[in-house]
């Protein structure tokens, strides 16, 4: 780990890193990871199929369903005034057309639970669970995904629009078609199927743009937007061309489809050969999430056709998560928030970051990434960028998706078994950034050497 120097602002005593008064400081968190027992959905059913690599049962998960509000009480001693949530689909729907007013109804107790601690909630829409019935006509793979989200969208905004007005309708889309439709570890589990895993981003967007009118046409003043997962790729020699050159392809390829469509109403070339008509989509946004987590270094290695001619590493010495069960990822880099911040702010639309965590069970790096991402948010909003909240994933360890338990991302550690939590020091840490709404000279002294031997 790099050592700061006094020249950074974090070691020197003096220094306060302020934000904004209103300043969003909150945390972000996901149904099907928070939960438990939902049966009713694609990943119940992938699990059931035996592809969660660990081995690992969501079963109750964090017990949401029954008990959110001891992790709100949480949030809430946290001093934390926002919480990104999201909605299961296959609850509040369970049958094509057939809605559960029960579900509604415990959603509606979430949501007033949080607005009674403070905690603004930003509520996503579809966050990687499909029902099943939506499975099997396809997903996001059939045109049809446009009408039938819509249709739960506008059931949604209609039955808990008056406590919730800030929305985020789709959750990296880059990333549920990469893993769903070209690693083929997500479900469906299609492999290299390159073409769909582009279809798909079409279809969400086009759906996303569908949810953004029907929630506008119900709530004029609605806050609408979706959360991109940026992958930064940088050359691993700057000085070679080739190794630019392939950074910026896969950069196109993985992190700017999407974008690229609420953006200009198209894909480029040849993204634009598969991903169909996108001029609906353009415009329809009123903010930008971005989930930040890792950097690659891109090598040119013309030995390796089947992956863009591309090598992907790290620098030797810099930081990395906890090793999971499969999925092998990059450099934790959470410096990446002030440039992905810059290069959204494109849109001229508020910026959230709406996640950006690391999986740390002994909280080895946790602390020096919220000092970090704090640093950085600081340095993107001095530049004039319009950053206006940091969503940290997550509250208490989650069902890490096809890793299981393996990976530890929570704020507090989860006793799966007993259900007891165990908040990690990073907590206290938070806390104190979220109650100065900035970085103090005392929980730098506090915090900073430790997270950075
Ligand atoms: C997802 C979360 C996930 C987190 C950590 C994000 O890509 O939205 O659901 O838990 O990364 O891996």
């Amino acid at each position: 780990m790099a050592e700061s120097t006094p020249e950074d602002g974090l070691s020197s005593p003096a220094s306060m890193l302020s934000f904004p008064e209103g300043f969003r400081w909150g945390v972000a968190t996901a149904s099907h990871q928070y939960e438990g027992d939902n049966t009713n959905n694609n990943w119940y059913a992938w699990e059931r199929a035996g592809r969660i690599v660990s081995g690992d049962s969501c079963g109750l998960a964090a017990d949401w369903w029954a008990h959110a509000e001891r992790d709100f009480d949480f949030a809430a001693q946290l001093d934390l005034n926002a919480l990104r949530l999201s909605l299961e689909w296959s609850r509040i729907e369970p049958r094509p057309g057939e809605w559960d007013a029960q579900a509604l109804a415990r959603y509606r107790t979430m949501l007033q639970g949080l607005r009674e601690r403070g905690i603004e909630p930003l509520v996503t829409l579809h966050h990687f669970t499909n029902p099943l019935w939506f499975e099997e006509r396809g997903a996001f793979l059939a045109s049809s995904c446009v009408e039938l989200f819509a249709r739960y969208v506008a059931h949604v905004v209609e039955a808990l629009g008056d406590l919730c007005d800030f929305w985020c309708t789709i959750n990296e889309p880059n990333i549920y078609a990469f893993t769903g439709y070209q690693l083929g570890v997500w479900p469906p589990g299609r492999k290299g199927a390159t073409l769909d895993a582009i279809r798909v981003q079409g279809n969400m967007a086009r759906a996303h743009a569908a949810a953004y009118a029907t929630i506008h046409s119900r709530q004029p003043a609605a806050r609408v937007g979706w959360a991109q997962n940026y992958n930064v790729f940088d050359a691993a020699n700057p000085r070679s061309g080739r190794d630019r050159l392939l950074a910026g392809i896969m950069d196109a390829a993985f992190n700017d489809i999407f974008p690229r469509a609420v953006l200009t109403g198209k894909a480029v070339f040849p993204f634009s050969l598969a991903a169909g008509n996108l001029s609906a989509v353009r415009g329809t946004c009123d903010f930008v999430g971005i989930n930040i987590y890792y950097r690659d270094l891109v090598t040119f290695d013309p030995r390796r056709p089947l992956e863009m001619f591309s090598r992907r590493s790290s620098a030797p010495g810099t930081p990395h998560g906890d090793t999971g069960a499969e999925l092998v990822t990059g450099e934790v880099y959470p410096q990446g928030i002030a440039r992905i911040a810059r290069r959204v702010s494109a849109f001229g639309k508020p910026i959230y970051v709406t996640e950006n965590g690391v999986a740390d069970a002994h909280d080895r790096l946790r602390p020096w990434l919220l000092a970090t991402a704090t640093r950085a948010m600081h340095e993107a909003i001095a530049d004039g960028i319009d950053l206006r909240g940091y969503y940290h994933w997550s509250l208490v360890d989650n069902f890490e998706w096809a890793e299981g338990w393996t990976l530890r991302f929570g704020l507090a550690a989860l006793d799966i078994e007993t259900q007891e939590r165990t908040p990690r020091p990073s907590a206290a840490l938070y806390g104190a950034i979220a109650r100065a709404n900035g970085l103090s000279a005392e929980t730098l002294r506090d915090y900073i050497p430790e997270a950075l031997v």
